[in-house]
């Protein structure tokens, strides 16, 4: 297959470049006389990466530049994200009807929001090309072999997918007419080389901002290699002239030049480390391809991009009279003649990455919402993060259940198990569309046996479970006594030895002790007769049923919720949350598969003591049973300003913002260092909006959610008077 770019002759002075021609014979792709090869590189969020992991990945990428033998390119392009990447995959897991349509809906919500971003989503691809077929063969391999090693994410791109970057980046099939600063054919081009200006240092990343210019259809960095020797020469030349000028300033009594001080610094440095083989020096030639419709567009982005520069201390200069050459220059495979070349060292030149992104894009996640700036879905995975939990933080009626239901109904669909306490039955209507399990707790005959060693059969799970029940009575009744807490524990133990059942996880399988054993052998005790009279209404006076059953709680399923709704009281649901969490949390330390654990209203269980050192305990040891915890809260400034409240959410690697009062964002502010702007935004947000908070990173987003994931999961009575609204659809399978 031949491709070719027609051109008419150009308008101005400069002979066009002799472009080569692109061959290709299916297996193998060469442009002229030479063979070309191309991966693409995965992008690069480095504000999701941690300082030490951004470090690292700057590192790797030096590395591998440096391997490669001969000079490449790195070419950027814009690039389309097929909603189906996302959504097959998950696709392929879900069965049942219930889970299908729920599937339906949620990737209707996806394609909708993947038609609309905003900001061009880019490809960066890493080009190589060699006079023969072997050679490349050999140098591909080798960039393969170190990509592998160095964990640098490459893809070799098939020969077609070459082509089609080539063509692409060429407008194969048109005719354009070269004028002194424009390539014309329906809309124009122009093209930006990077001057001689660089700024004296660059940080990971600083070309991000120039490559989010709308327009810009290719970005391309020729990387030159130096042998040691070529280098010694270049930076001793440089040097030279540096303390020529130097002397000459002096010579005639004028100042310093910092520019010139600066050179002679950094090609004495170079000097230094190409001596002791420390990295390479690379000669590179950056250009950039801009399009517009018409002249006042691209002059306008022209400009944007020239300030973009500027405040990057770049220069950047239009190709006049050079279009075509610095449009060849740019396409994928062998260089024409450089544009203008600058020397940059290995450190600098992986600090200048092209395939950076500022996208919240995980691939192996699910959507949060789109970013309000760009448009943007946001696809996290909270499992391939150091820490699996996440916090929601919002006033009544902001979006923490919707966001929190929609969380659990797509981590359903991704095969995680999903396990909560809902204290207001807000989720009820969810687990019945997705066909999970909710134990209406405090409902006639519906309740939890707090004793029953239902978790790991681990041999230090006894004590833990000892250990806990201590911590639940002392809610239950309010706080212990000082001569209650050994009597407690005696009781505890007695209780469990008279249903033979000890350290021995052999034991466990055994018909666990009740509240009212305990209640028998509390009385029993010195010291117990008060406690166990204060026990006495929840093992056999009114609130018996909550938690002094002696039913088995399935742990086991795909989706348990345990509802709260049904006890009356709120002193006792906030008991009954703290002993149906910690239930659920058997159900964590069963196995090791992904599991997500969800407590709304958080704050409520840890208003007690007890149960904030729980929670806090869950959140630090969630990751080692490959759980993520998932809190919404909406009393801010209490939760803040508790003993475990800071040490909770530095547990959350992903955290939500939602709608708040002053007083809230205040608080916020202070401990998110939030911007007057974030500040205000948070104070106007509609349900659902908020910012959210990965690793090191922000961004302002909307919770977006899916017709279906509303209707099971909207709290306002407007909509529940919607007959369609108020049950799901029932299951007919
Ligand atoms: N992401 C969203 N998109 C559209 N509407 C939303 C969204 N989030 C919330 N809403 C609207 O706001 C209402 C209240 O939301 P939700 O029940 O999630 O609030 P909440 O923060 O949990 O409040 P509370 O603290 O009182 O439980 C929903 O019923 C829905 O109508
Ligand atoms: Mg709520």
């Amino acid at each position: 297959m031949k491709l070719l770019v027609r051109r008419s002759a150009p308008a101005a002075a400069a002979p066009p470049p002799a472009w080569p021609l692109l061959g290709s014979d299916g297996q193998r792709v060469t442009a002229g006389e030479r063979s070309l090869a191309a991966f693409e590189l995965a992008a690069l969020n480095l504000e999701l990466l941690a300082e030490a992991e951004r470090e690292a990945c700057l590192e790797a990428l030096a590395a591998l530049y440096d391997a490669i033998p001969r000079p490449f390119q790195v070419l950027s392009v814009p690039a389309r994200r097929e909603p189906n990447d996302h959504l097959s995959p998950m696709q392929a897991g879900i069965a049942g009807r219930r889970a299908k349509s729920a599937f339906a809906s949620y990737a209707a919500l996806y394609r909708e929001l993947s038609a609309a971003p905003r900001r061009p989503l880019r490809a960066t691809y890493l080009v190589v090309d060699a006079p023969s077929q072997p050679e490349l063969r050999r140098v591909s391999e080798l960039i393969r072999r170190v990509g592998q090693e160095r964990a640098v994410e490459l893809r070799p791109l098939p020969p077609a997918e070459l082509i089609q970057l080539w063509a692409s980046t060429a407008g194969a099939g048109t005719e354009h007419r070269l004028g002194v600063h424009v390539a014309a054919h329906d809309g124009l081009r122009a093209a930006v080389h990077f001057g001689t200006r660089w700024p004296a240092q660059v940080t990971a990343g600083w070309l991000a901002g120039l490559l989010a210019t709308p327009g810009l259809a290719a970005a391309s960095m020729r990387m030159r290699p130096l042998s040691r020797a070529e280098a010694m020469t270049f930076m001793t030349t440089r040097l030279r002239h540096a303390r020529a000028g130097e002397r000459l300033a002096t010579e005639r009594g004028e100042l310093e030049d910092p520019q010139r001080e600066r050179m002679a610094a950094t090609a004495s440095a170079a000097r230094h480390a190409t001596q002791a083989g420390q990295g390479r020096v690379y000669l590179v030639d950056s250009a950039l391809l801009l399009e517009a419709p018409d002249s006042a567009t691209l002059q306008e982005r022209i400009e944007a991009l020239r300030l973009e520069a500027r405040s990057q201390q770049l220069e950047v200069e239009l190709a006049s009279f050079r279009v075509g050459q610095a449009w060849h220059s740019i396409l994928p495979g062998p260089a024409h003649q450089p544009l203008a070349e600058r020397n940059l060292d290995s450190a600098s030149l992986a600090a200048s990455l092209l395939h950076v992104s500022s996208d919240l894009y995980e691939a192996s996640g699910h959507l949060y919402g789109r970013q309000r700036s760009s448009g943007t879905p946001i696809v996290l995975d909270r499992f391939a993060r150091p820490s699996h939990n996440a916090i929601v933080l919002g006033q009544t009626g902001t979006g923490k259940t919707m966001f929190t239901g929609a969380e659990m109904s797509r981590c359903f669909l991704r095969g995680i198990r999903v396990l909560g306490v809902d204290p207001l039955g807000d989720y009820r209507r969810l687990a019945t569309e997705l066909g999970g399990t909710y134990l209406e707790l405090g409902a006639p005959g519906v309740g939890l046996n707090p004793f029953a060693l239902s978790g790991a059969a681990e041999p230090g799970a006894f004590s833990a479970k000892l250990a806990m029940l201590s911590r639940l009575v002392g809610a239950m009744v309010g706080g212990l006594g000082r001569d209650e807490r050994p009597a407690l524990d005696r009781a505890l133990r007695a209780s469990y030895e008279a249903a033979r059942i000890g350290p021995d996880p052999a034991s466990f399988d055994r018909r666990p002790p009740t509240l009212a054993d305990l209640v028998a052998h509390l009385a029993e005790q010195p010291g117990g007769a008060s406690l166990a009279h204060r026990l006495e209404r929840w093992a056999s006076g009114s609130l018996a049923d909550v938690l002094g059953s002696q039913a088995e709680v399935p742990l086991d399923r795909r989706l348990l919720i345990v509802g709260l709704a049904a006890i009356g009281d709120p002193e006792v649901r906030a008991v009954a949350q703290f002993a149906a969490l910690s239930v659920l949390w058997d159900a964590v330390r069963r196995d090791l598969a992904p599991k997500l654990v969800v407590v709304d209203e958080a704050w409520k269980v840890m208003r007690q003591p007890s149960g904030a050192d729980f929670i806090e305990e869950l959140a630090r040891s969630a990751r080692h049973y490959h759980a993520g915890l998932h809190l919404a809260t909406q009393d801010i400034v209490e939760f803040l300003r508790s003993e475990y409240g800071e040490s909770i959410v530095k547990q959350c690697d992903i955290r939500v913002l939602l709608g708040q009062t002053p007083e809230a964002a205040d608080a916020l502010t202070r401990y998110f260092d939030l911007t007057p702007a974030e500040r205000r935004a948070l104070l106007h947000a509609r349900p659902g909006e908020g910012l959210l908070f990965v690793g090191g990173s922000h961004a302002a987003f909307e919770a977006t959610v899916s017709r279906r994931e509303y209707a099971v999961l909207t709290t306002r009575p407007a909509d529940l008077i919607q007959p369609a609204l108020r049950e799901p659809t029932p299951d007919t399978s």
